[in-house]
């Protein structure tokens, strides 16, 4: 374990990114470690989700993980009350690091599916994952169609 800083100068930085464009490199999400944070605008990712009011142009965050080496990227809003999740930014995990977890309410979910498994959601609540694909060293998020 590094006695490092872990990443607190660049914490306020969270770019936002376009649909078909690069929203970070592979390397810079680790397996089982750190999210990375990073916005998408309501109107990109409107037809891939419930819920979300693509008549106002919004701003929201969202964020990705990589678990069991597969790279699943959820806007960062629990299914409880729509806050931001992470208990310590780009810290979304348990500690076991077998699901992701809301800081405010313990509420947890399936990394790969987004699923609420435990905690004050309502049943059958979910996570809006976001569409993104991983090819030549770089993690895109998909253009809405
Ligand atoms: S806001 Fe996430 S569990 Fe309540």
């Amino acid at each position: 374990m590094s006695n490092e800083p872990q990443n607190t100068e660049i914490d306020d930085f969270e770019p936002l990114i376009q649909a078909g464009h690069v929203i970070c490199s592979s390397g810079s999400v680790e397996d089982l470690g750190d999210g990375f944070r990073f916005m998408v605008r309501s109107s990109d990712i409107a037809s891939q989700v419930h819920g979300i009011d693509h008549r106002v142009d919004a701003t929201l965050p969202a964020f990705l993980i990589r678990h069991d080496g597969q790279v699943h990227a959820y806007l960062n809003r629990c299914a409880h009350v729509a806050m931001e999740l992470d208990w310590q930014p780009g810290q979304f995990l348990t500690q076991d690091k077998s699901a992701i977890i809301c800081a405010s309410h313990d509420a947890q979910y399936l990394p790969d599916t987004g699923e609420c498994i435990s905690g004050p959601c309502p049943r059958g609540a979910r996570l809006i994952k976001l569409d993104i694909e991983e090819k030549e060293g770089q993690i895109f998020l998909c253009q809405a169609v």
